[in-house]
């Protein structure tokens, strides 16, 4: 499984949103690629916590951010998405601990963790950016 980089493909045209998550793909990505280069040193035991609560805690700020949006905006489909947050954060915060616990490096579950970004950005966020074109569009003025 290779690490998942962001791509302007992603872009939802909605720029706080692509910003942060041009931000997370980036991030996670040089620090993978410090791992993987050994730059740094495998974290592990408190580093390795305090490193996965880190980016945790950016997701989950990402999250609250899009789910504000969401709601200013109207957007329909609001308490699908949010719903979907949290299962993500979830079972994400369960499948890190059986890794951990089954001894895999912290550079394979950031490459996991693209990849569950990956998904949730094609299948959700794309479709809000989409609402939001329809949302501009419906405010055109006639020619
Ligand atoms: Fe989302
Ligand atoms: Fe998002």
């Amino acid at each position: 499984m290779g690490l998942v980089r962001w791509r302007d493909e992603y872009k939802i045209d909605i720029a706080e949103i692509d910003r942060e998550h041009q931000a997370l793909f980036d991030g996670i990505a040089a620090l993978v690629t410090c791992l993987l280069l050994q730059r740094i040193k495998e974290p592990d035991g408190e580093r390795r916590q305090l490193l996965l609560d880190e980016i945790t805690l950016q997701l989950k700020t990402h999250f609250r951010n899009e789910e504000t949006w969401m709601k200013e905006a109207g957007y329909p489909e609001y308490e699908q998405h949010r719903q979907e947050h949290k299962r993500l954060m979830d079972e994400g915060q369960r499948i890190i601990r059986e890794k951990i616990a089954a001894g895999e490096s912290v550079s394979d579950l950031l490459v996991c963790l693209t990849c569950w970004m990956d998904e949730h950005v094609v299948e959700y966020d794309k479709e809000l950016g989409r609402y939001a074109k329809q949302r501009i569009a419906s405010y055109a003025c006639p020619s």
